[in-house]
């Protein structure tokens, strides 16, 4: 097995923590640096990885690190290839991701400066909230090439809509692909015409009525566990989904992910942070690929991106 290269995760929350033991239990790099404002707690959490090395079997090696407000403590993250920012406050049950909008600005702001400053190579992938808004804020401070700034939410919108199908019709999930774009949000657009299972189309398997269930509970797939846990949002199947796409970057692997990046005119739209299906490498965005949709769905998308844009002009302001 070969090793190389740093990934730093910025967050020792769950989400970011379990990120980092993912990409730790991938063995695939030299270091995970794992960082936290909270003293102490990254240092722990690495150490407490790093301990379950033996039993698992991998070499990476974690590093912990605080980081003041002043940025300092940020020099772990230097020469980072890839570097995803959990760092802000997740939901309370009843809230909206969109309600975090300005103390997550704030929050952002800081760590986006951070990392141009000790990473200006690296190709960032966002999962704070709201997504689509904070991707757009993490470009605009950075001032990364827009290839170089993802997000992370249509993994996990279309691993949940995947799970939903599965549960229905009781099939292995391996055989149920499904798709969602548009935004991590109210305007979700969950991509029924490109569903299948074992390569039969979605809607010769279920009802419209059953259909459109499961597009609502993907909608609201994150909120549903927001409020189970009352308090903190969801980290396991969120840290697969980052955690993937930071490997496809590292291994520069081209695959297809629906995930937040920039448009420039596919579909028609440009000039905003959107969720689409792109080529994920090591320039992080290799291609934005547009996938055949509907009428109905390019209709969907295109509100999607209207609501999205306007909210992206807005954040430059907090
Ligand atoms: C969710 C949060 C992480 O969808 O956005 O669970």
């Amino acid at each position: 097995m070969s090793r190389s290269g740093k990934v730093a995760v910025i967050g020792a929350g769950f989400y970011g923590s379990t990120t980092a033991l993912r990409l730790a239990e991938y063995d695939i790099f030299e270091t995970v640096v794992l960082t936290d404002v909270l003293d102490g707690k990254a240092e722990g959490l690495a150490l407490d990885m790093n301990q379950s090395r033996w039993i698992e079997g991998f070499e990476t090696k974690i590093v912990g690190q605080t980081t003041g407000i002043d940025g300092t403590g940020y020099e772990a993250i230097a020469g980072s290839e890839i570097v995803i920012i959990t760092a802000g406050m997740p939901r309370k049950p009843g809230m909206s991701r969109m309600d975090l909008i300005e103390t997550n600005a704030k929050i952002m702001r800081g760590v986006a400066e951070n990392i141009a400053k000790y990473a200006p190579n690296c190709v960032i992938i966002n999962v704070a909230n709201p997504l689509d808004e904070m991707t757009a804020l993490a470009q605009i401070v950075s001032e990364f090439p827009y290839n170089r700034v993802i997000g992370q939410a249509g993994m996990l919108d279309t691993a949940r809509f995947s799970h939903f199908v599965a549960e229905e019709l009781q099939v292995p999930v391996s055989s149920v692909t499904t798709l969602t774009l548009g935004s991590h949000g109210d305007t979700m657009v969950p991509v029924a015409s490109a569903c299948s299972v074992d390569g039969k189309p979605l809607s010769e398997i279920l009802s419209q009525e059953k259909i459109d269930e499961l597009v609502e509970r993907t909608r609201n797939g994150g909120a549903e566990i927001v409020a189970l846990l009352k308090t903190g949002s969801a980290y396991y199947a969120p840290s697969a989904a980052a955690a993937r796409m930071a490997r496809a970057v590292h291994e520069d692997s081209g695959k297809v992910m629906p995930v937040c990046a920039w448009v420039d005119g596919e579909y028609g739209l440009s000039g905003a942070y959107l969720g689409v299906e792109a080529e994920i490498g090591n320039t992080g965005i290799k291609k934005v690929v547009e996938t055949p949709l509907t009428d109905s769905e390019k209709a969907l998308l295109a509100e999607a991106y209207v609501a999205v844009k306007a909210k992206q002009a807005d954040v430059q302001a907090l």
